[in-house]
Protein backbone atom coordinates (compact mmCIF):
# COMPACT_ATOMS: atom_id res chain seq x y z
CA UNK A 1 0.00 0.00 0.00
CA UNK A 2 1.89 3.17 -1.15
CA UNK A 3 2.47 5.71 1.18
CA UNK A 4 4.00 9.56 1.52
CA UNK A 5 6.53 11.37 3.69
CA UNK A 6 6.73 14.68 3.87
CA UNK A 7 8.70 17.18 5.61
CA UNK A 8 8.54 20.41 5.51
CA UNK A 9 10.73 22.09 2.93
CA UNK A 10 10.27 26.17 2.20
CA UNK A 11 7.94 28.05 -0.12
CA UNK A 12 6.21 26.65 -2.70
CA UNK A 13 6.81 28.87 -6.12
CA UNK A 14 5.98 28.48 -9.29
CA UNK A 15 3.09 28.81 -12.42
CA UNK A 16 1.42 24.81 -12.87
CA UNK A 17 -1.29 23.46 -14.35
CA UNK A 18 -4.04 21.14 -12.28
CA UNK A 19 -5.95 18.25 -13.84
CA UNK A 20 -8.97 18.65 -16.04
CA UNK A 21 -12.11 19.30 -14.09
CA UNK A 22 -13.32 15.60 -12.63
CA UNK A 23 -17.27 16.42 -12.68
CA UNK A 24 -16.49 17.71 -16.82
CA UNK A 25 -15.03 14.69 -17.57
CA UNK A 26 -17.43 12.64 -16.70
CA UNK A 27 -20.38 14.69 -18.40
CA UNK A 28 -17.97 14.97 -21.28
CA UNK A 29 -17.98 11.28 -21.69
CA UNK A 30 -20.92 10.58 -21.25
CA UNK A 31 -22.76 12.86 -23.48
CA UNK A 32 -20.28 12.38 -26.12
CA UNK A 33 -21.04 8.87 -26.01
CA UNK A 34 -24.57 9.36 -26.91
CA UNK A 35 -23.80 12.16 -29.65
CA UNK A 36 -23.80 11.07 -33.43
CA UNK A 37 -20.09 10.72 -34.59
CA UNK A 38 -17.18 12.16 -33.21
CA UNK A 39 -16.30 14.32 -30.33
CA UNK A 40 -12.64 15.00 -28.82
CA UNK A 41 -12.27 15.77 -25.26
CA UNK A 42 -8.56 17.56 -24.35
CA UNK A 43 -7.40 18.07 -21.44
CA UNK A 44 -9.11 15.68 -19.56
CA UNK A 45 -8.94 14.15 -15.89
CA UNK A 46 -7.00 11.01 -15.87
CA UNK A 47 -8.03 9.74 -12.51
CA UNK A 48 -9.11 6.32 -12.52
CA UNK A 49 -12.52 7.80 -11.55
CA UNK A 50 -13.04 9.13 -15.13
CA UNK A 51 -11.44 6.84 -16.54
CA UNK A 52 -13.84 4.07 -14.82
CA UNK A 53 -16.60 6.18 -16.78
CA UNK A 54 -14.80 5.21 -19.83
CA UNK A 55 -14.10 2.18 -19.50
CA UNK A 56 -17.99 1.37 -18.74
CA UNK A 57 -18.84 3.31 -22.42
CA UNK A 58 -16.37 0.90 -24.00
CA UNK A 59 -18.05 -1.99 -22.80
CA UNK A 60 -20.99 -0.60 -24.20
CA UNK A 61 -20.03 -0.77 -27.73
CA UNK A 62 -18.69 3.03 -27.78
CA UNK A 63 -14.81 3.37 -29.40
CA UNK A 64 -13.21 6.09 -27.44
CA UNK A 65 -9.40 6.07 -28.25
CA UNK A 66 -7.54 7.15 -24.97
CA UNK A 67 -4.81 9.42 -26.23
CA UNK A 68 -1.92 11.37 -23.03
CA UNK A 69 -3.63 14.94 -24.60
CA UNK A 70 -7.32 13.98 -25.54
CA UNK A 71 -10.13 11.29 -25.59
CA UNK A 72 -11.69 10.40 -29.33
CA UNK A 73 -15.17 9.41 -28.49
CA UNK A 74 -17.29 8.11 -31.20
CA UNK A 75 -21.02 8.51 -30.36
CA UNK A 76 -23.19 6.36 -31.40
CA UNK A 77 -26.77 8.26 -30.44
CA UNK A 78 -28.91 8.54 -27.86
CA UNK A 79 -30.15 4.32 -28.08
CA UNK A 80 -26.48 2.87 -29.52
CA UNK A 81 -25.10 1.66 -26.10
CA UNK A 82 -25.27 -1.84 -26.42
CA UNK A 83 -25.84 -4.67 -23.35
CA UNK A 84 -22.09 -5.50 -21.44
CA UNK A 85 -21.34 -8.63 -21.06
CA UNK A 86 -19.68 -8.14 -17.20
CA UNK A 87 -20.51 -6.14 -14.24
CA UNK A 88 -19.61 -2.41 -14.85
CA UNK A 89 -16.89 -1.27 -11.80
CA UNK A 90 -17.42 2.51 -11.17
CA UNK A 91 -14.20 1.77 -8.59
CA UNK A 92 -14.54 4.55 -6.14
CA UNK A 93 -16.96 7.32 -7.86
CA UNK A 94 -20.09 8.59 -6.82
CA UNK A 95 -20.79 10.62 -9.69
CA UNK A 96 -20.08 7.16 -11.88
CA UNK A 97 -21.99 4.93 -10.54
CA UNK A 98 -24.99 7.67 -9.76
CA UNK A 99 -24.41 9.17 -13.04
CA UNK A 100 -24.54 5.88 -15.12
CA UNK A 101 -27.37 4.54 -13.20
CA UNK A 102 -29.74 7.29 -14.63
CA UNK A 103 -28.27 6.57 -18.09
CA UNK A 104 -28.74 3.06 -17.47
CA UNK A 105 -32.65 3.01 -16.32
CA UNK A 106 -33.76 3.82 -20.00
CA UNK A 107 -32.18 1.03 -21.90
CA UNK A 108 -33.67 -2.14 -23.66
CA UNK A 109 -31.00 -3.97 -21.48
CA UNK A 110 -29.68 -5.36 -18.29
CA UNK A 111 -26.46 -4.16 -16.13
CA UNK A 112 -24.99 -4.24 -13.07
CA UNK A 113 -23.10 -1.39 -11.77
CA UNK A 114 -20.68 -2.03 -8.63
CA UNK A 115 -17.74 -0.30 -6.99
CA UNK A 116 -15.07 -0.33 -4.21
CA UNK A 117 -15.17 -0.74 -0.42
CA UNK A 118 -16.28 2.61 0.18
CA UNK A 119 -18.42 2.90 -2.97
CA UNK A 120 -20.32 -0.20 -1.31
CA UNK A 121 -21.27 1.92 1.45
CA UNK A 122 -22.46 5.03 0.32
CA UNK A 123 -26.34 5.84 0.10
CA UNK A 124 -27.62 4.78 -3.62
CA UNK A 125 -30.99 5.23 -2.50
CA UNK A 126 -31.04 8.80 -2.95
CA UNK A 127 -31.22 8.39 -6.96
CA UNK A 128 -32.67 4.85 -7.04
CA UNK A 129 -35.91 5.87 -5.06
CA UNK A 130 -36.46 8.60 -7.70
CA UNK A 131 -35.65 6.41 -10.79
CA UNK A 132 -37.87 3.80 -9.29
CA UNK A 133 -40.74 6.64 -9.56
CA UNK A 134 -40.12 7.01 -13.39
CA UNK A 135 -40.74 3.54 -13.71
CA UNK A 136 -36.85 2.17 -13.65
CA UNK A 137 -36.54 -1.51 -12.37
CA UNK A 138 -33.28 -1.14 -10.14
CA UNK A 139 -32.48 -3.77 -6.86
CA UNK A 140 -30.16 -3.41 -4.55
CA UNK A 141 -28.47 -4.76 -1.43
CA UNK A 142 -30.51 -3.35 1.86
CA UNK A 143 -33.62 -2.65 -0.96
CA UNK A 144 -31.76 -0.93 -3.60
CA UNK A 145 -30.17 1.49 -0.63
CA UNK A 146 -26.19 0.39 -1.39
CA UNK A 147 -24.49 -0.75 -4.53
CA UNK A 148 -24.18 -3.17 -6.20
CA UNK A 149 -27.14 -2.59 -8.27
CA UNK A 150 -28.71 -4.17 -10.91
CA UNK A 151 -30.37 -2.35 -13.51
CA UNK A 152 -33.45 -4.13 -15.98
CA UNK A 153 -33.81 -0.95 -18.49
CA UNK A 154 -37.23 0.15 -18.35
CA UNK A 155 -39.58 2.25 -20.19
CA UNK A 156 -39.25 5.52 -17.97
CA UNK A 157 -41.95 8.13 -17.60
CA UNK A 158 -41.07 11.97 -16.40
CA UNK A 159 -41.22 12.71 -12.99
CA UNK A 160 -41.59 16.04 -11.67
CA UNK A 161 -38.84 15.60 -8.39
CA UNK A 162 -38.46 17.55 -5.25
CA UNK A 163 -35.12 16.32 -3.89
CA UNK A 164 -34.46 16.62 -0.03
CA UNK A 165 -30.27 17.45 -0.75
CA UNK A 166 -28.63 19.94 -2.97
CA UNK A 167 -26.63 17.48 -5.08
CA UNK A 168 -25.23 17.65 -8.81
CA UNK A 169 -25.47 13.57 -8.59
CA UNK A 170 -29.03 13.10 -7.81
CA UNK A 171 -29.84 16.17 -10.21
CA UNK A 172 -27.76 14.87 -13.15
CA UNK A 173 -28.98 11.02 -12.57
CA UNK A 174 -32.20 12.20 -12.94
CA UNK A 175 -32.12 14.58 -15.42
CA UNK A 176 -29.85 11.94 -17.68
CA UNK A 177 -33.18 9.16 -17.42
CA UNK A 178 -34.91 11.75 -18.55
CA UNK A 179 -33.47 11.85 -21.73
CA UNK A 180 -35.43 8.24 -22.03
CA UNK A 181 -38.28 9.20 -20.82
CA UNK A 182 -41.68 9.95 -22.09
CA UNK A 183 -42.70 13.60 -21.54
CA UNK A 184 -40.92 16.41 -19.35
CA UNK A 185 -38.92 15.29 -16.50
CA UNK A 186 -38.12 18.57 -13.69
CA UNK A 187 -35.99 18.69 -10.58
CA UNK A 188 -36.34 21.24 -7.83
CA UNK A 189 -33.58 21.39 -5.48
CA UNK A 190 -33.15 22.92 -2.12
CA UNK A 191 -30.15 24.72 -3.24
CA UNK A 192 -28.63 25.19 -6.14
CA UNK A 193 -25.86 22.32 -6.48
CA UNK A 194 -23.00 22.66 -9.87
CA UNK A 195 -24.59 22.73 -13.20
CA UNK A 196 -21.92 21.18 -15.04
CA UNK A 197 -24.76 18.71 -16.12
CA UNK A 198 -27.00 21.39 -17.57
CA UNK A 199 -23.61 23.62 -19.04
CA UNK A 200 -22.78 20.64 -20.77
CA UNK A 201 -26.36 20.11 -22.28
CA UNK A 202 -25.99 23.56 -23.85
CA UNK A 203 -22.77 22.65 -25.52
CA UNK A 204 -24.53 19.72 -26.81
CA UNK A 205 -27.30 21.81 -27.78
CA UNK A 206 -29.31 19.54 -25.94
CA UNK A 207 -32.84 21.80 -24.87
CA UNK A 208 -33.90 22.74 -21.19
CA UNK A 209 -35.45 25.12 -19.05
CA UNK A 210 -33.71 26.26 -15.76
CA UNK A 211 -34.63 29.02 -13.09
CA UNK A 212 -32.14 29.22 -10.03
CA UNK A 213 -32.89 25.90 -7.96
CA UNK A 214 -34.98 23.92 -10.79
CA UNK A 215 -34.09 22.22 -14.39
CA UNK A 216 -36.55 20.61 -16.49
CA UNK A 217 -35.96 18.53 -19.83
CA UNK A 218 -38.01 17.01 -22.37
CA UNK A 219 -37.27 13.10 -22.89
CA UNK A 220 -37.13 11.96 -26.19
CA UNK A 221 -34.89 14.19 -28.19
CA UNK A 222 -36.45 13.64 -32.09
CA UNK A 223 -33.41 15.29 -33.33
CA UNK A 224 -30.75 13.90 -30.45
CA UNK A 225 -27.12 16.10 -30.69
CA UNK A 226 -24.16 15.51 -32.43
CA UNK A 227 -20.50 15.44 -31.23
CA UNK A 228 -18.24 18.12 -29.91
CA UNK A 229 -14.67 19.32 -29.50
CA UNK A 230 -14.51 20.46 -25.88
CA UNK A 231 -11.24 21.70 -23.90
CA UNK A 232 -11.69 20.47 -19.81
CA UNK A 233 -10.72 23.59 -18.01
CA UNK A 234 -8.40 22.85 -14.56
CA UNK A 235 -10.14 21.53 -11.52
CA UNK A 236 -10.40 24.18 -8.74
CA UNK A 237 -10.90 20.96 -6.29
CA UNK A 238 -7.46 19.98 -7.53
CA UNK A 239 -5.98 23.36 -7.44
CA UNK A 240 -6.94 24.23 -3.81
CA UNK A 241 -4.90 21.68 -1.98
CA UNK A 242 -2.01 23.78 -3.80
CA UNK A 243 -3.96 27.25 -2.90
CA UNK A 244 -3.84 26.84 0.92
CA UNK A 245 -0.32 25.33 0.45
CA UNK A 246 1.02 28.72 -0.85
CA UNK A 247 -1.33 30.38 1.73
CA UNK A 248 0.33 28.97 4.84
CA UNK A 249 4.02 28.22 3.99
CA UNK A 250 5.99 31.66 4.37
CA UNK A 251 7.39 32.86 1.27
CA UNK A 252 5.55 31.08 -1.37
CA UNK A 253 4.14 32.69 -4.70
CA UNK A 254 1.63 29.88 -6.58
CA UNK A 255 0.31 30.35 -9.98
CA UNK A 256 -1.91 28.22 -11.39
CA UNK A 257 -3.18 28.22 -14.76
CA UNK A 258 -6.62 27.26 -16.08
CA UNK A 259 -8.84 26.59 -13.81
CA UNK A 260 -12.54 26.16 -13.93
CA UNK A 261 -14.06 28.77 -11.74
CA UNK A 262 -18.16 27.84 -12.18
CA UNK A 263 -19.95 29.57 -9.63
CA UNK A 264 -21.58 26.85 -8.16
CA UNK A 265 -17.95 25.79 -7.29
CA UNK A 266 -15.65 28.72 -6.18
CA UNK A 267 -17.21 28.84 -2.47
CA UNK A 268 -13.49 28.07 -1.61
CA UNK A 269 -12.37 31.22 -3.01
CA UNK A 270 -14.91 33.05 -1.52
CA UNK A 271 -14.64 31.65 1.73
CA UNK A 272 -10.66 31.86 1.68
CA UNK A 273 -10.43 35.49 0.25
CA UNK A 274 -13.01 36.28 3.52
CA UNK A 275 -10.78 34.48 5.49
CA UNK A 276 -7.94 37.24 4.35
CA UNK A 277 -6.36 35.02 1.93
CA UNK A 278 -4.28 37.15 -1.06
CA UNK A 279 -5.88 35.45 -4.29
CA UNK A 280 -5.79 36.80 -7.68
CA UNK A 281 -8.22 35.81 -10.34
CA UNK A 282 -6.58 36.87 -13.63
CA UNK A 283 -7.27 36.19 -16.83
CA UNK A 284 -11.56 35.30 -16.71
CA UNK A 285 -12.35 33.19 -19.96
CA UNK A 286 -14.78 30.64 -20.89
CA UNK A 287 -14.06 27.35 -22.73
CA UNK A 288 -16.87 25.04 -23.18
CA UNK A 289 -19.45 26.96 -21.65
CA UNK A 290 -17.54 26.95 -18.26
CA UNK A 291 -15.56 30.16 -16.98
CA UNK A 292 -11.86 29.96 -16.67
CA UNK A 293 -9.22 31.97 -14.83
CA UNK A 294 -5.62 31.61 -13.65
CA UNK A 295 -5.12 32.15 -10.11
CA UNK A 296 -2.30 33.72 -8.21
CA UNK A 297 -2.03 32.99 -4.49
CA UNK A 298 0.34 34.37 -2.28
CA UNK A 299 0.83 33.96 1.68
CA UNK A 300 -1.34 35.58 3.77
CA UNK A 301 -2.76 35.73 7.65
CA UNK A 302 -6.38 33.66 8.04
CA UNK A 303 -9.13 34.59 10.22
CA UNK A 304 -11.63 32.12 11.04
CA UNK A 305 -14.92 32.32 9.98
CA UNK A 306 -19.14 30.86 9.86
CA UNK A 307 -19.82 28.50 6.98
CA UNK A 308 -23.66 27.73 7.26
CA UNK A 309 -25.78 25.78 5.19
CA UNK A 310 -26.41 28.42 2.42
CA UNK A 311 -22.48 27.87 1.22
CA UNK A 312 -22.04 24.17 1.72
CA UNK A 313 -22.88 23.08 -1.94
CA UNK A 314 -20.59 25.24 -4.11
CA UNK A 315 -17.83 24.23 -1.44
CA UNK A 316 -18.81 20.39 -0.39
CA UNK A 317 -15.68 18.61 -1.99
CA UNK A 318 -12.84 21.54 -0.67
CA UNK A 319 -14.14 21.37 3.28
CA UNK A 320 -11.08 18.77 4.29
CA UNK A 321 -8.22 21.27 3.21
CA UNK A 322 -10.55 24.08 4.18
CA UNK A 323 -10.16 22.65 8.06
CA UNK A 324 -6.17 22.95 7.37
CA UNK A 325 -6.56 26.41 6.24
CA UNK A 326 -8.77 26.82 9.66
CA UNK A 327 -6.66 25.17 11.42
CA UNK A 328 -3.61 27.43 11.27
CA UNK A 329 -6.33 30.66 10.76
CA UNK A 330 -6.55 33.00 13.92
CA UNK A 331 -9.56 32.64 16.09
CA UNK A 332 -12.93 29.73 15.32
CA UNK A 333 -13.84 28.07 12.17
CA UNK A 334 -17.56 27.11 12.96
CA UNK A 335 -18.85 24.75 9.72
CA UNK A 336 -22.77 23.95 10.20
CA UNK A 337 -25.05 22.40 8.01
CA UNK A 338 -22.75 20.00 6.37
CA UNK A 339 -24.18 16.59 7.16
CA UNK A 340 -23.51 15.46 3.52
CA UNK A 341 -19.84 15.35 4.08
CA UNK A 342 -20.69 12.25 6.19
CA UNK A 343 -21.83 10.11 2.76
CA UNK A 344 -18.64 11.13 0.62
CA UNK A 345 -15.25 8.76 -0.05
CA UNK A 346 -14.97 8.87 3.62
CA UNK A 347 -17.02 10.34 6.93
CA UNK A 348 -14.79 13.54 6.24
CA UNK A 349 -16.47 15.05 9.14
CA UNK A 350 -14.89 12.29 11.20
CA UNK A 351 -11.81 11.58 9.33
CA UNK A 352 -10.99 15.39 8.71
CA UNK A 353 -11.22 15.69 12.95
CA UNK A 354 -9.33 12.46 13.60
CA UNK A 355 -6.27 13.54 11.49
CA UNK A 356 -5.96 16.95 11.73
CA UNK A 357 -5.87 16.20 15.62
CA UNK A 358 -2.90 13.81 15.77
CA UNK A 359 -0.79 16.73 13.97
CA UNK A 360 -1.77 18.67 16.87
CA UNK A 361 -4.66 20.81 15.38
CA UNK A 362 -7.83 21.81 17.80
CA UNK A 363 -10.95 20.70 15.74
CA UNK A 364 -13.69 18.74 16.69
CA UNK A 365 -16.85 17.18 15.18
CA UNK A 366 -20.47 18.20 15.57
CA UNK A 367 -23.64 16.66 13.76
CA UNK A 368 -23.57 17.85 10.66
CA UNK A 369 -20.11 19.81 10.59
CA UNK A 370 -17.47 21.14 12.52
CA UNK A 371 -15.29 23.49 14.85
CA UNK A 372 -11.78 24.53 14.13
CA UNK A 373 -9.83 26.95 16.61
CA UNK A 374 -7.69 28.16 14.82
CA UNK A 375 -3.59 28.21 16.65
CA UNK A 376 -2.31 31.14 14.75
CA UNK A 377 -2.44 34.28 17.53
CA UNK A 378 -1.27 35.25 20.95
CA UNK A 379 -0.17 31.52 21.52
CA UNK A 380 1.11 31.08 18.17
CA UNK A 381 1.40 26.78 18.13
CA UNK A 382 2.67 25.32 15.07
CA UNK A 383 1.19 21.72 13.69
CA UNK A 384 3.40 18.77 14.45
CA UNK A 385 4.39 15.54 12.29
CA UNK A 386 2.57 12.72 13.22
CA UNK A 387 1.27 8.90 11.19
CA UNK A 388 -1.90 9.57 9.55
CA UNK A 389 -4.59 7.69 7.86
CA UNK A 390 -6.56 8.45 4.37
CA UNK A 391 -9.20 5.87 5.11
CA UNK A 392 -9.12 5.31 1.11
CA UNK A 393 -10.25 9.01 0.72
CA UNK A 394 -8.00 10.97 -2.13
CA UNK A 395 -8.58 14.51 -0.41
CA UNK A 396 -8.34 13.07 3.04
CA UNK A 397 -4.53 12.35 1.91
CA UNK A 398 -4.27 15.09 -0.33
CA UNK A 399 -5.61 17.70 2.67
CA UNK A 400 -3.36 16.26 4.99
CA UNK A 401 -0.31 16.27 2.75
CA UNK A 402 -0.49 20.37 2.71
CA UNK A 403 -1.24 20.36 6.55
CA UNK A 404 2.08 18.39 6.66
CA UNK A 405 3.95 21.50 4.48
CA UNK A 406 3.31 23.91 7.84
CA UNK A 407 4.07 20.86 10.44
CA UNK A 408 7.29 20.37 12.50
CA UNK A 409 9.29 17.51 12.06
CA UNK A 410 7.76 14.27 9.35
CA UNK A 411 4.24 13.12 8.36
CA UNK A 412 3.94 9.85 6.95
CA UNK A 413 0.65 9.69 4.85
CA UNK A 414 -0.43 5.80 5.02
CA UNK A 415 -2.74 4.28 2.27
CA UNK A 416 -1.96 7.09 -0.51
CA UNK A 417 -2.90 5.14 -3.67
CA UNK A 418 -6.58 6.50 -3.51
CA UNK A 419 -5.56 10.03 -4.87
CA UNK A 420 -4.94 8.50 -8.31
CA UNK A 421 -8.89 8.63 -8.30
CA UNK A 422 -8.49 12.20 -8.81
CA UNK A 423 -5.15 13.40 -9.61
CA UNK A 424 -2.63 11.10 -10.12
CA UNK A 425 0.27 13.88 -10.25
CA UNK A 426 -0.20 15.48 -7.13
CA UNK A 427 3.20 14.25 -5.57
CA UNK A 428 5.23 15.42 -8.95
CA UNK A 429 3.15 18.70 -8.80
CA UNK A 430 3.96 18.98 -5.66
CA UNK A 431 7.51 18.18 -5.76
CA UNK A 432 8.11 21.06 -8.55
CA UNK A 433 6.62 23.57 -6.45
CA UNK A 434 9.41 22.69 -3.79
CA UNK A 435 12.10 22.74 -6.21
CA UNK A 436 12.77 18.90 -5.26
CA UNK A 437 12.34 17.49 -8.92
C1 LIG B 1 -20.24 15.82 -7.95
C2 LIG B 1 -21.13 16.32 -7.06
C3 LIG B 1 -20.88 16.41 -5.62
C4 LIG B 1 -19.40 16.25 -5.28
C5 LIG B 1 -18.76 15.16 -6.06
C6 LIG B 1 -18.89 15.39 -7.55
C7 LIG B 1 -20.62 15.73 -9.38
O1 LIG B 1 -21.62 15.41 -4.95
O2 LIG B 1 -19.23 16.02 -3.90
O3 LIG B 1 -17.38 15.05 -5.74
O4 LIG B 1 -19.74 15.59 -10.25
O5 LIG B 1 -21.83 15.82 -9.65
P1 LIG B 1 -23.16 15.72 -4.55
O6 LIG B 1 -23.77 16.30 -5.74
O7 LIG B 1 -23.80 14.41 -4.21
O8 LIG B 1 -23.05 16.63 -3.38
Amino acid sequence: MASLTITPRGPLKGTITVPGDKSITHRAIILSSLAEGESTIAAYCRGEDCLNTMRAFQTMGIQIDERPDQLRVCGKGLWGLTEPAQPIDCGNSGTGIRLLAGVLAGQDFFTILTGDDSIRRRPMGRVVKPLREMGATLAGRKGGELAPLAITGSRLRGLDYQSPVASAQIKSSLLLAGLYAEGITRVREPRASRDHTERMFRHFGIPMQEDATSVSIQGRPSLGWQGKSMVVPGDLSAAAFFIVGALLVEGSDVTITNVGVNPTRTGILDVLIEMGAKIDVLNRREEAGEPVADLRVRPSALRGITIGPDRIPQTIDEFPILCVAASLAEGETVISGAAELRVKESDRIATMAAELKKVGAAISETKDGLIVQGLRGKNTRRLKGASCLSYGDHRVAMSMAIAALVAEGETTIQDTACIDTSFPEFDSVLSTLLGTR
